[in-house]
C-alpha cells in the first residue's frame, strides 16, 4: 500500500462497523474477495491480484487527498475486514454524470446480515450532513438483485428513464445493462431527518 494511514481521520462508525482507510493487512482478505466467481458475478471478470491492490491504493488515496471514498469495512466486535462501501466520483460518460455514487461489496461469509444497508446510511449521511451533497446514485447491472435491494432498502428510489448501458462493456455483454437508483437530499431528510440518521446508524465522524 502506498498511501500512509491515519486512523481516525476519513473514518466513520456504525453500531456494528468502522468505515475507515485501508490498511495493508486488508489487502489479502480483500484479493481473495475478489477473486471469488459468485462475488464478482455481476461484474465482467475477477480481479488479479494487481488489480485488487491497485483498487484498494486508489480507494485509500482518495480518502486521505479529500477524507472520504471507498472505505474499507471493519466488524468493531472481531477486527475482520469484510470489503468495502462508499462513495466515489465515476469518470465514464452517461446522461446522469456528474454524480457521486454509493457502492458496496462484501465477501460472501458477510453477506445476509445487513452489514452493506448500515454501512451505506452512514455513508449517505456523511454525504448530505458533512458534504451537502444534493444527490446520490448508485447503479448495477439490471441482474444484480442483491444490490438494487441494498438501494432500495437505503429509500433510493429507481429511475427507469436513467437506466443505461455501461459504456466499459459491449453491445449483447450480459451486464451491460443497468439500474440507476436516485437519492435526493430531501429525501433523505424526509425519511431520517439529520438528527435521526446519526441516530439511526449510530454514525459519527473523525473526519
Ligand atoms: C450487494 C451486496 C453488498 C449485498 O449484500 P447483502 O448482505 O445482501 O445486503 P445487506 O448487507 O444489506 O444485508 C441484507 C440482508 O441481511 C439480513 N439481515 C440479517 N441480520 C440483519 C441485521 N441485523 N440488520 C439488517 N439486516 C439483517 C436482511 O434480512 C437481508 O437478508 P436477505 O438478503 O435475505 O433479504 C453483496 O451481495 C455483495 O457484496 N455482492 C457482490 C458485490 C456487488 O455485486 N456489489 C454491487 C456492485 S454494483
Amino acid at each position: 500500500m502506498t498511501t500512509e494511514t491515519n486512523p481516525g481521520a476519513g473514518t466513520l462508525r456504525t453500531p456494528r462497523l468502522l468505515l475507515r482507510p485501508w490498511l495493508p493487512s486488508d489487502l489479502e482478505p480483500f484479493a481473495a474477495l475478489n477473486a471469488d466467481p459468485q462475488v464478482m458475478e455481476h461484474f465482467p471478470a475477477v480481479l488479479s491480484r494487481e488489480e485488487s491492490d491497485a483498487f484498494a491504493t486508489a480507494s485509500n488515496e482518495a480518502i486521505s487527498r479529500q477524507g472520504w471514498g471507498r472505505w474499507a469495512l471493519e466488524v468493531i466486535e472481531t477486527g475482520e475486514f469484510i470489503g468495502f462501501t462508499g462513495l466515489h466520483r465515476p469518470t465514464f460518460e452517461a446522461p446522469f454524470m456528474p454524480a457521486t455514487e454509493i457502492a458496496w461489496r462484501l465477501g460472501r461469509r458477510s453477506w445476509g446480515q445487513g452489514y452493506a444497508t448500515e454501512a451505506a446510511r452512514a455513508a449517505l449521511g456523511f454525504a448530505f450532513d458533512h458534504l451537502g451533497l444534493d444527490e446520490v446514485v448508485s447503479f448495477t447491472a439490471t441482474v444484480n438483485l442483491r444490490s438494487s435491494a441494498v438501494m432500495r432498502r437505503l429509500g433510493m428510489t429507481h429511475d427507469p428513464a436513467g437506466d443505461f448501458d455501461h459504456p466499459a462493456l459491449p453491445p449483447g455483454h450480459r451486464l451491460r445493462r443497468h439500474v440507476l437508483y436516485r437519492l435526493s437530499a430531501t429525501d433523505w431528510r424526509e425519511r431520517y431527518g439529520a438528527q435521526a440518521a446519526a441516530r439511526h446508524t449510530g454514525a459519527g465522524t473523525d473526519a
